[in-house]
Order: C-alpha cells, then structure tokens, then sequence
C-alpha cells in the first residue's frame, strides 16, 4: 500500500505531539530521543519538499507542550527559543558558511559550549535578587516553579558583585548530576520507590513537584548558557565575556565553554568534548555553537523555532531502542543473583550494548520487561548499560510476565531470597563455580592478594577445568600448567592448534570442538582440561610471551604468599566486608585465629561495624567450606600473615557482660536492662542457668523476661552468647591493660626521602619508616635527622650537606629496616 506525503505528514505529526505532550507534561518518554529526532527531520523534510502541506501548528514550528496547570503561568518577556541540530560535520559546515556569507566575514568566533541534558530554566532578578523563576513551557509561557528553584544551591539567591542590570534574566539548564542520579535510583530500589528513568527525566520531575520539600530532596545542579530580558543596564557585547560576567555574579557556567573559530575549530571542540564525555559528571547530549558577537547575533536574527546564529551538534544518542532476546541471571561473588537482559546488538553512543542490567527482580517486575519486548535501553558514562523502559505498543502477541528462576542456572542450587532483601541469591556458595570464579578473581584482585596477570578468562578455564576450585589451589599452580593455560588460550589460530590435537580429538574428529574449546564462550569443560593436558609446539615468539607471563605470574603468587592480615581478610571476599572494615578487624583484633572464631556479636566492638557486617562476618566463618578454605591457604598454599599481634587493648573498654547482651540483639534489652541483668547474674555460673523469674527479679519487666527466656532457649542462641563470653575473657586476658606506646627505634626523629631508590618505592620506604615511629618530611631542615638519598638526588641532598645532617644510601636504609622490624 503507497502512502501519500500528505498521509506520511500527518502520521508524523501525530506521532510527535504525543510525544512532545508526554515528554513536556508528564515527563514520560514515549520514543527514545535517537527515534525522535529522526521523525522530526524526515516531517521537516516532508515540509520542505511539500511547501503546501505546511501548517502553522505543526509540530516542526513548536518549541515544547504548554504549561500545565498544576503551577502559576508566567509569560516570558524575550521568548525561550530552541536550537536547530546538526548531525554531521557539513551540516556543521553549512551552519559557518551561512553565518560568514550573511555578515561577508572570512573568519567567524563562536562560543562552544556543552550542550547539558535537563530542562531550561529562566530565573528572573530585580535589584541583584532571585525573584521568580520559571520552566521554558512552550517558548513563550512557563510554569513558575520559583519555590523549587530556591532548593538549587547552585542558584544564587542575591547576586554577588556589582554592575548588574536592574532587571536580569539568566537562562541555563537544570540537571542532575549522575552521582545524584544513581544515588537516588539505589535509594529507590532499595525502598521499593520510584525509580527515575534519565537523569533529565529526574531533573524535570524533581523540578515539577508541587511540594518544594520534596525537589529539595532530589539534588538538583545549575548551569547558566545565557540571558533572556536585560534593563536598566548592559552586557559585555559578546557571548563569552557575557558568561564570564555571569560567573563573576555567582553563576556556575561550564569550564568546558570555549571560544573557537571556524568549522575546523567547531569540530576539533566537538571531538574533544566528545573523548571526555563519558568521563564527565553529568549528562550531555552534544554541544552548542553560539556565535559570539551579539551584534552578528542581531543581524542573522531568527527562523521559526531557533536562533540562526546558533545550532547544537549532538552526540550519538544514550539511548536506543532494542529488543529484548533472553533474560538471563548472573551469580555474583556472593551469590546475589543479578537479572540481566541479553538484547539484539544496538550502538548506543558509539558503543555496541548486547547486554543491560536489569538491577533486581522487584525492577523487572516494575518495569513489566518481558523476552521478546522493544525496550529502551541506556549507556551513559561508566555506568553498566541498563534497560530503563519498555515500548509499550511494540510488544509482540503471546508475551509473558519474567519470573525469578528457582534455581541457579550455573550449579543448580536453589534460588531464596533473604528476608526483608530484594535481592535473590543462589544458595550454593563456593560450591557454584559461579561464586567461585568470582571469588577466585576478587581473591586475586590488585587490593587484595595482588596476584597480577590472572585474568578472568583464565580463572574461568581453571576452575572449568576443575584445576582450581578453592583459592588455595591457586598456590599449587605450576609454570607448566600456566604456560599450557595461556599457550591454548591465548593461540590466534585455534584451527592450527586444532590440528596438533587431532589425535585426541572426539571421533567424529571435527577441528570445531577444540575451536570451540579454546573460544571459551562455549565448549565442554572437561575438553579444556585435556586441552590443557596435551603439551603442544608453538613458535619461539608465541612461547616466549607466555613463558614471560607464566614466569611473572608464578612470582606474582609466590609474593602474595606474605600477606598481611588487612588484606587476606578483605581477600576472603566476606560480604560487606570492604577494605576499610578489613582493616579495622585487622587493627583490633589483630590475629586471623581470634577474628575466624569470633561469635559474631564480640564483632561490634569494633566502631563501625553494625549488626549487618557483624552477623555477615559471623555467617562467614560459621561455614565449614570457608574454615576449611582458610585452613588449605595457610597449609597448603603457605600463606603467612606478616603483622599480627594481640588484640588492641582499645577492646577492653567497655567489654563486659551487659555490653555483650546489647550487641547479641536480644529483643528489648536495652543498656539499662542488661547491666541490671549482669548485676544480678553476676554470682551465677551462667546466664543459661537463669530463669525467667531471676530475670524479673533483676528488674526486666514481665513480657521482656519472657522474651529473653524464650531467645535462650531458641537453638543456638545459648550457645553463642555462652561462646561470646569465653571468647570476651580471653580477649580481657590477652590484650594489653592500655594502649601500647608507640616505642619504635626511630620515635621523635625526622627523615627525608630524596632521589630514586631500587628495592623499593618513595611510598613504601615511608610507610616502613614511619612504623618504626619515624616522621616522614617534605624538606629538609636544621630539624631533620637524617636524609635518605637514592640515586639522582638533588638539592635536599646538597641541603643536608650543608646543613651537616646525616645522609644514609639505599642499603644504609634496607640494613636499618631489616634490623628493625
Ligand atoms: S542555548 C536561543 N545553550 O538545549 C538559544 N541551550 O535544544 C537557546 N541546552 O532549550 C538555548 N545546553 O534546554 C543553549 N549551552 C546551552 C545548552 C542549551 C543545553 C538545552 C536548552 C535548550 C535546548 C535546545
């Protein structure tokens, strides 16, 4: 069926006035931008080529929707106009050459800016104070949302300075900076809330809520780009020094805007601004040329909806639209099973996304996303791709609501999810190779052992192979099965390796199966381990890359094998457990034999550490696997833990009975009651033996008492708080009465650290330095007590000379610290 242009046309517009009208008034986004842009340039170019067709109110002629209701209409004095677009560089060539033709100069000077992705905003001031601000509406008529304006920090409310116009109106973009975004977004799926859609989304939203209290919630920034209505005073008469005047009254303006000549300039701020979109802290979707004079300005003057002097040359879009192929689950380190949707290849900002998260089951369900749906999915900056919407008239006949599977797809294990958590897990721990690879790679990961070159293909073969299934076997790797690893996995030509391996090959012989072997992505695991097995000849060049690599990463481990305590508790990959609660264990606890056997309430002691992390830790090392995975690393693979020590004697304080009742998470004991309790029970052998009537003769109220009797006779609860008290004796028995002095050899002394040193790095001599009490400076002084110089050194070495402070070399240093530590 042929469809006239006048069909075409009409369909167009259609089309875009729902989509103006859901974008503009309730902030929904009906097509994603990339789809939208091409509708309305195929309507504009329908109009072009049909003058006839051309209608006053088509959608090609609009800035946006009109105002809503719901706020107070302001007309604005000088329309908020809007940009045209360009895509490509000759579009961007046209836009100069238009501009130079019309004014007859050769050279023309533009204001580059970026262009934000939020809503325009015009905030008005009378006498240098903020009195009324509103949104763009349809280019003449806004919304005033002044009261939600007034939450921005980044808005002044009294101008700073002098020398500002009686009347001014500065133009610019609110957005939402994604930190902000994200936060609010996991605030969000945590509560079960609304979840924002884009970070423009978010900022328009935000801005439209009729409760101020609630914008203010939602952090919200401010860039200013320009001015509307100017009285009773001047501007500088160019866009730049304008922007810079605007800066200097208290307004943010990008340090990205740049003033650049010609199209060559254009472009190469175009590309610049480009490379460094991702790394930015908010969202931009292009950027904005501007000619710079305002009198230029004046002479091109204005086309329907936008200026002639200015255009935006926008970016590859973050969003695209794609279709839903599979949704399959991820098992993360810890078991958290993460939905992820597998989607029909799409470019989003010139990045080919296959795979997007989906967050967590209650966000599927939200979303409704279901196989075989046109979603729209979204890559902005580092953030992982996510599926953000479903196109709801696109979804296909026969589709069905996703459900959590109950049961892990990689080992099998029964899918729960916890009480009160969003999140599903699967149950099988290190026995799902799923969690194991993770846990392998995070074991090996550069914070924590710092095994460098063990990558995660390989980590995958390894465990796949069944050659490493806990971390401890890491310890057991020789050079040779490393170099085989590497030697298969790395080969370039898996189908000339294929041929070294014909004989053992499966019977129907096919070169495929061992391709498909090495590829990784596919194969059978036990085929790898043969691969594996099999020794193979390869080119002096390709062995000699992997005897280096194998060579480095047999090192690499054999140095790990010193850890200290910090970071083979963090290497253990306890959930919740970061570096920072690694390191507090560490400090306090100091011994991997007193933290592994630790009821988890004595865990508390430490600040910081809360029920969650506390009961985390716990239900770590209550399993027998991770004792037994302990145990096979510090025999089998020799790890030794290089800084232990008895536990700090900041422990003490406060460790007693009533304390450890507080932090065993009874319900209604309170500090009061437990030290009334301890009070009482004082004399008893122990608190097991007491009943419910001791209780309230101790003062616990009726109901509180039977609470307590009830918790200690529920399974494991007796024990615990039994064990929690032997381990607290111990503990007051062992750690020093006070907190030790620091009382190294190099107490009160000064070093400076000058030149290179070989054996080790400036940072690490520091750090040794100054455990053994030293203060490490920047220069040297009269004050200084010796001077460390490397090679290469220079002035603080001739400093120290003069000053007659005593200079040690590099093996001076490593004798000192050897003797010493
Ligand atoms: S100037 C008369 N400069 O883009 C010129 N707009 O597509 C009016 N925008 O409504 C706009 N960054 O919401 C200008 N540096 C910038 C901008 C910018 C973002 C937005 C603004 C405008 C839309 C036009």
């Amino acid at each position: 069926m042929n469809v006239t242009p006048a069909q075409r046309i009409d369909a167009l517009r259609r089309q875009l006035a729902s989509a103006n009208a859901a974008y503009n008034e309730r902030d929904e986004l009906l097509i994603p931008d990339a789809d939208y842009d091409a509708l309305m340039r195929e309507l504009e170019a329908l109009e072009q080529a049909h003058p006839e067709l051309s209608t006053v109110d088509s959608p090609t002629t609009k800035v946006g929707a009109r105002p809503s209701s719901r706020f107070t209409e302001v007309t604005h004095a000088v329309p908020m106009l809007s940009l045209g677009n360009a895509f490509s560089d000759e579009e961007v060539a046209d836009f100069v050459r238009r501009i130079s033709e019309r004014l007859r100069r050769p050279e023309v000077a533009f204001s580059a800016e970026p262009k934000l992705d939020g809503l325009a905003i015009s905030l008005r001031y009378e006498g240098g104070r903020f009195v009324q601000g509103a949104t763009r509406g349809d280019g003449s008529k806004g919304e005033d949302v002044t009261a939600n304006l007034r939450q921005i920090g980044d808005i002044p409310h009294q101008l700073q300075g002098a020398g500002w116009p009686a009347v001014l109106e500065v133009r610019g973009e609110v957005y939402m900076a994604r930190a902000d975004f994200e936060a609010f977004n996991e605030r969000a799926r945590q509560q079960g809330g609304k979840v924002l859609a884009n970070p423009r989304n978010a900022a328009a939203g935000s801005l439209r809520q009729l409760d101020p209290k609630i914008s203010a919630q939602r952090r919200l920034s401010f860039f200013a780009y320009g001015t509307g209505q100017v009285e009773g005073g001047e501007l500088p008469d160019t866009h730049s020094r304008t922007l810079q005047q605007l800066r200097g009254w208290g307004f943010p303006v990008s340090e990205l805007c740049a003033v650049v000549t010609g199209t060559q300039g254009l472009l190469a701020y175009y590309r610049d601004i480009g490379e460094r979109r991702d790394g930015l802290a908010f969202d931009i979707d292009g950027v904005v040329y501007k000619l710079d004079d305002r009198e230029g300005q004046q002479a091109m003057g204005f086309v329907a909806r936008a200026p002639r002097w200015a255009i935006a040359h926008k970016f590859p879009a973050q969003e695209q639209s794609t279709t839903v192929e599979a949704i399959e689950i991820q098992i993360g380190r810890t078991g958290a099973a993460t939905p992820v949707a597998r989607l029909a290849p799409v470019a989003v900002a010139g990045v080919i996304v296959s795979n997007a998260t989906l967050h967590n089951a209650d966000q599927i369900a939200r979303l409704d996303v279901r196989v075989g749906d046109s979603v729209i999915v979204r890559r902005a900056g580092d953030v992982i791709p996510e599926v953000v919407s479903v196109i709801a008239d696109r979804r296909p006949a026969g589709t069905m609501p996703w459900k959590m599977p109950t049961h892990c797809p990689v080992c099998g294990a029964e899918i729960v999810q916890e009480e009160g958590a969003i999140a599903w897990r699967c149950s099988g721990e290190l026995s799902c190779p799923a969690q194991r690879k993770e846990a392998i790679s995070h074991f090996a990961s550069r914070r924590a052992m710092d095994i460098d070159g063990l990558g995660g293909k390989y980590i995958e073969t390894l465990v796949d192979a069944g050659i490493v299934r806990g971390v401890a076997d890491l310890y057991r790797l020789s050079r040779d099965t490393l170099l085989q690893l590497k030697l298969v996995l790395d080969a370039e030509d898996p189908s000339a390796l294929a041929a070294s391996f014909s004989p053992h090959l499966p019977p129907d012989g096919s070169g495929a199966v061992l391709a498909a072997v090495l590829k990784l992505d596919a194969g059978d695991p036990g085929w790898r381990a043969q691969a594996l097995a099999q020794p193979i000849t390869f080119s002096w060049n390709t062995k000699k890359i992997a005897t280096r690599w194998a060579d480095n990463l047999v090192a690499a481990i054999e140095a790990s094998r010193d850890a200290t305590l910090e970071r083979l508790l963090f290497a253990l990959g306890i959930e919740h457990v970061g570096e920072s609660t690694a390191k507090a264990l560490a400090q306090w606890f100091g011994e991997l034999e007193l933290i592994r056997h630790l009821p988890w309430p004595l865990f508390k002691r430490v600040p910081d550490i809360g029920g969650e992390v506390a009961r985390s830790l716990g239900h770590f090392f209550e399993q027998q696997g991770n004792q037994q995975a302990i145990d096979d690393l510090l025999q089998v693979g020799q790890v030794r833990i290089t800084d232990e020590h008895p536990p700090s004697a900041k422990l003490r304080e406060g460790l007693d009975l009533a304390q450890l009742l507080v932090e065993a998470e009874i319900p209604g004991i309170t500090r009061l009651r437990a030290e009334k309790l301890a009070a009482a029970l004082s004399s008893a052998p122990s608190i097991l033996d007491a009943e419910h009537g001791q209780f309230v003769n101790a003062g616990l109220p009726d109901d509180t008492a039977r609470g307590l009797a009830a918790w200690l006779d529920t399974e494991g609860h007796g024990e615990l708080l039994l064990q929690a008290e032997a381990k607290m004796k111990q503990i007051l028995q062992r750690a020093p009465q006070q907190a030790e002095q620091a009382g190294g050899p190099l107490d009160g002394q000064t070093a400076v650290l000058t030149g290179t040193l070989s054996a080790l790095t400036r940072d690490v001599a520091k750090e040794r330095l100054e455990a053994l009490g030293a203060k490490v400076a920047g220069s040297v002084s009269k004050k200084t007590s010796f001077v460390v110089a490397g090679t290469e050194a220079g002035s603080k070495l001739d400093k120290a000379q003069s000053l007659g402070v005593p200079v040690w070399d590099e093996d001076q240093l490593l004798a000192f610290l050897a003797a010493h530590e």
